[in-house]
């Protein structure tokens, strides 16, 4: 197979979703149509019990078992699907932030009675800022859920994206008969199965006669007025606007029933973007480029502390990449080859002689050789542009609690950082560190791997900080200006650029209203 077909088939993308909307489930349904599984439940152990949310130890041996489904790639009708796995604790968020700089598209899954979820919104922002084309699957439609119309307004309002139902259901809960696939013209008649793939009737006509016998009279006549609303309300799908991330398709189902998934599925290969130009600071870079080029999005560390070993993981963004061949550590300035890359077929992870833009490929790295953020190339001076750190939610600051250790702690502070693990921003006026994290769990499992991968203890100590802005401007004066009056409130992140560590929503109103040159932003990446 050519290199241009190898990569043109590949389709890379997330399921994103807030916890039990059904991410798990949809995506043991997905690997079991593409024939990469063959029994219901083997990506159960990917799962974080909801029984042990708080402890996170547990959460890490699990995540430890989830490396091999950190990526589950498998084949479909002559498509190369990989699927990206995000972490379903909200803790870990920033894990998928960075997750979604990796794929070409998402999928989103939402409970049809919860609707939009706090969680599915802020993954949702991600996809916005980076116009990622989006798939909505409304899940559980074998329970009784909101309106169908009501849902579709929600999406649109709340994940600010137009929506175009694909599929529209016949009823819900108890008395679901099933959906009409709008995208191929056929009505998928329900059967509640968890194994088993549903029966489908050819509908080109809705207005069909056939139709009232198989669904009976009234579902009939309720369904086609449903249509007919929705293509009054509703342009026709237009391909190129989803591909712009303009407009979701929406598909209706029941992951745990099997039910929508494959219709789900056939869509996904026929409209989802293949791999994508990636801009680097120095040009943009096409997939189908000969030379080699990629970038580390994660890094999985081992909780073993007896052998601190990290999986970093590879998008790669052009061309091909093989095994033992000698490629450029940008940042590092040095060749490196790797011996022992792994791919990840289902749940399997296997050495790979080769592998295609889109595909993700995982690096063993006991030295701290990555960081997020790296590039790799077959020798050209790239850098692909920094993955974005997004506010935190939370911020402590972290002090030695054992001065023995100082040199252990800065090591492991800057290394964790790097991993990922947290954002470290340092007070340009008292110098002490700041750590933030989305979630508590976070300052845990630093504290944690502190102790025993680096022999540090740490102390927390509290701190009220709203938000953290990167700030620009183009007016030097004005923003000196700034730097002097909230000296105290001035940070340097990981990169060396400022922050402004706002102690308010009103602090940060009134910075805004004062110094109206100042761009404030929310994500380093504008
Ligand atoms: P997540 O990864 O998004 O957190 O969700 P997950 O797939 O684990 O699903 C959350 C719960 O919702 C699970 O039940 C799952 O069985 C159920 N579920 C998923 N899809 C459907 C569906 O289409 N219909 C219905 N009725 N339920 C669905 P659980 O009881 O929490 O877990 P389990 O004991 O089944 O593993």
């Amino acid at each position: 197979m050519s290199l241009e077909t190898e990569i043109q088939r590949r389709r890379t993308f997330a399921i994103i979703s807030h916890p039990d909307a059904g991410k798990t489930t949809l995506t043991e349904k997905l690997l079991l149509f593409g024939g990469a599984i063959h029994v219901a439940g083997a990506v159960k152990s990917n799962k974080i019990r909801k029984t042990a949310t708080s402890d996170w130890m547990e959460i890490e041996k699990q995540r430890g078992i989830s490396v091999a489904t950190s990526v589950m790639g498998f084949e479909y009708k002559n498509f190369k699907i990989n699927i990206l796995d995000t972490p379903g604790h909200q803790d870990f968020a920033e894990d998928t932030y960075r997750t979604l700089t990796a794929v070409d598209s998402v999928i989103i899954v939402v409970d049809a009675a919860k609707g939009v979820e706090m969680q599915t919104r802020k993954l949702m922002e991600v996809c916005r800022m980076r116009k990622t084309p989006v798939i909505i699957f409304v899940n559980k439609m074998d329970r009784e859920g909101k309106d169908p119309f009501d849902l579709l307004d929600e999406l649109e309002q709340e994940l600010k994206i137009a929506v175009r139902p694909l599929s529209f259901p016949i009823n819900m809960g108890a008395k679901f008969k099933g959906v009409y696939n709008i995208f191929e013209k056929k009505l998928d008649l329900y059967m509640p199965d968890k194994q088993h793939i549903t029966e489908k009737i050819e509908f080109s006509d809705i207005n069909n006669p056939e139709l009232e016998k198989v669904v009976g009279e009234q579902d009939a006549a309720k369904l086609c007025s449903d249509l007919e609303l929705i293509n009054g309300v509703y342009n026709p799908f237009d391909n190129n606007e989803y591909l712009s991330g303009n407009l979701a398709p929406v598909f209706f189902g029941s992951a745990l029933n099997n039910f929508g998934v494959n219709e789900l599925l056939d869509c996904f290969v026929k409209i989802a973007p293949p791999p994508k130009p990636i801009a680097a600071q120095e040009r943009k870079i096409n997939p189908l480029e000969e030379n080699f080029s990629g970038f580390i999005f994660k890094i999985h560390a081992n909780m073993d502390p007896n052998h601190r070993s990290c999986i970093a993981f590879v998008k790669i963004c052009s061309g091909k990449f093989e095994r033992n061949v000698n490629y450029k550590h940008i940042r590092l300035g040095r060749m490196m080859k790797f011996s022992a890359p792994t791919a990840f077929m289902a749940q399997k992870k296997e050495t790979v002689d080769e592998a295609f833009a889109g595909d993700i490929i995982g690096l063993p790295d006991n030295g701290g050789t990555f960081k997020i953020g790296d590039t790799l190339t077959s020798g050209e001076e790239l850098h692909f542009k920094g993955l974005p750190s997004f506010s935190p939610e939370m911020f402590k600051y972290i002090e030695n609690a054992d001065p023995m250790k100082t040199k252990q702690l800065e090591k492991g502070i800057a290394q964790l950082t790097d991993e990922g693990v947290a954002q470290l921003f340092v007070n340009q006026y008292n110098n002490r560190k700041i750590i933030g994290t989305v979630g508590q769990l976070q300052f845990e499992v630093i504290q944690y791997r502190l102790e025993h991968e680096y022999g540090a203890l740490c102390r927390w100590e509290a701190i009220s900080l709203y938000k953290a802005c990167w700030i620009e401007s183009d007016n030097a004066e004005e923003l000196d200006n700034f730097k002097r009056r909230k000296a105290q409130y001035l940070a340097t992140d990981k990169d060396g650029r400022d922050v402004f560590l706002a102690d308010s929503q009103y602090v940060l109103q009134m910075a805004q209203n004062d110094f109206k040159n100042i761009k404030f932003h929310f994500n380093s990446e504008f």
